[in-house]
């Protein structure tokens, strides 16, 4: 009887390792070739995507019909959404309420006394931020495609987004815990993984920083083989993020056969190319130019505003927003016109999602 009950408990206990922990019904996706482990498994009944923070808010009130006074013509001090009507501006002004400070209304950035007055620090931010969202919705469409992106894809209805990051806080070599040349930090930022937390500082700021390729392009040291343990580091520190911020394994865009080659990877991976470089350009050319106009508060420990990455719009899902498009009811954010063309990509370098095929 005694041993029936402990045989009883260790196959329990075999089953419960067997199952690796990870309760519900998993769906499993193939990507690449059998095999190779291209697989990306969802627990289908984690319904993550069900969670409130992925939901698209309702607008403000039905959208305006088109057509009335240009705002530049109603207003007086009108930079960035001139060419909108005097109703859709109404309208725009009551969402990105909702989207960025729907407890403080109006007054987070305007005086009532004087609508037009640039004096509170948000609204000169706010008008920086209305022309970087312009730019995503019709420079990046190589990376957000028709789906687009409002203040809410970031704000989610509070005025610093959520998923943010700064340079970090240099180490002091003085301390017991000495200077930990930037790693072995369980961050955010890094997955919790001991890598390097600066992968960012070095891949997501500026708009001319160099790939991030670290793959020995031959079989001996070489002039063409200069990259780092440090570099190589930092570029999976950026890859775990990538990973964490979208909810995916390394498999989504790469082949586990050839990490660095482009045609047997997955067409997502282009895609992520595009979204590094548009990270690039929100960060150098929008948010960092933005420094003195913040006050230090909203600054990160190395006096730097908080910047974007993955997460900021993606909050663990491979499409923001479940890949509804909210920008439909808000044309005043994606301005029509001839498309901008975004930042161009060296052909040679970077396979168009068309070139690229999955086995
Ligand atoms: C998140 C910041 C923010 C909030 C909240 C906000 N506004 Fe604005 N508002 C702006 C910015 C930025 C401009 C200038 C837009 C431009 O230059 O194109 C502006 C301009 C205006 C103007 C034009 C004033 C003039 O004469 O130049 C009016 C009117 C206005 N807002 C009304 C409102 C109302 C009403 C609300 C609340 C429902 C509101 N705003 C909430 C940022 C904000
Ligand atoms: C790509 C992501 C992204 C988008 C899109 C975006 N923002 Fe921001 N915004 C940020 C980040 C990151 C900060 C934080 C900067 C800091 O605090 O140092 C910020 C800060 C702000 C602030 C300052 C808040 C404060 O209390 O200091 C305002 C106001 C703001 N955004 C308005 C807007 C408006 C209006 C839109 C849409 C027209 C918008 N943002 C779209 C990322 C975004
Ligand atoms: C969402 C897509 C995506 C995911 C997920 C992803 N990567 Fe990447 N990876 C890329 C892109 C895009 C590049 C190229 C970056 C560039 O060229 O600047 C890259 C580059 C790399 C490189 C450098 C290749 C070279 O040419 O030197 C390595 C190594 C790498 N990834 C490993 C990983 C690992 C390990 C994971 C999982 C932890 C991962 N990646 C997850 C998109 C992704
Ligand atoms: C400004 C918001 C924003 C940021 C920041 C952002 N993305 Fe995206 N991303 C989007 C949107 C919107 C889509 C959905 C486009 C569509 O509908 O196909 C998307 C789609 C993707 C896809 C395709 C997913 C699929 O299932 O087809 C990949 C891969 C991706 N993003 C990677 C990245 C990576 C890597 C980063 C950081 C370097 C990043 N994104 C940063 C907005 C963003």
């Amino acid at each position: 009887m005694r041993t029936s009950i402990l045989r009883l408990g260790a196959v329990l206990a075999g089953a419960a390792l067997l199952s690796a922990c990870q309760l519900g019904t998993k769906s499993a996706e193939q990507y690449g070739y059998r095999g190779t482990g291209m697989d990306q498994i969802n627990v289908a009944s984690a319904k993550k995507t069900l969670d409130p923070v992925h939901v698209v808010p309702p607008p403000p009130y039905d959208p305006p019909k088109p057509g009335g006074k240009p705002a530049r013509e109603a207003y007086q001090n009108v930079q960035v959404l001139g060419d909108i009507s005097e109703d859709e501006f109404s309208y725009t002004m009551a969402a990105i309420t909702q989207w960025i400070a729907p407890e403080q209304g109006c007054n987070y950035c305007h005086n009532p006394a004087n609508m037009a007055s640039d004096e509170v620090y948000t609204k000169v931010v706010a008008r920086r931020m209305l022309q970087m969202t312009r730019g995503i919705n019709t420079s990046w469409k190589s990376h957000v495609k028709q789906t687009g992106v409002t203040c809410y894809t970031c704000h989610r209805g509070q005025a610093v987004p959520a998923a943010n990051w700064a340079l970090p806080a240099a180490g002091n070599p003085n301390t017991i815990i000495g200077n930990r040349f930037n790693q072995n930090n369980p961050v955010d930022s890094v997955a919790y993984a001991s890598l390097p937390t600066t992968g960012m500082a070095k891949y997501l700021i500026d708009p001319s920083a160099p790939a991030a390729r670290v793959n020995s392009k031959g079989s001996h040291p070489s002039a063409a083989n200069k990259a780092s343990v440090m570099e190589a580091e930092s570029v999976y520190g950026l890859m775990m993020h990538t990973s964490s911020a979208l909810g995916v394994n390394c498999t989504f865009c790469h082949n586990a056969d050839s990490l660095q080659s482009w045609n047997v990877s997955t067409p997502k991976r282009p895609l992520a190319w595009y979204g590094i470089q548009m990270v690039k350009d929100v960060n150098g050319n929008y948010i960092t130019p933005l420094k003195s106009v913040f006050p230090k508060h909203r600054l990160g420990p190395m006096g730097d505003p908080l910047k974007v990455n993955c997460a900021t719009c993606h909050r663990g899902i491979n499409k923001p927003l479940n890949g509804v498009s909210m920008v439909k009811d808000y044309p005043a954010l994606r301005p029509t016109g001839p498309m901008v063309t975004a930042a161009a990509a060296p052909a040679a370098a970077v396979p168009s999602a068309a070139a690229t095929k999955t086995p």
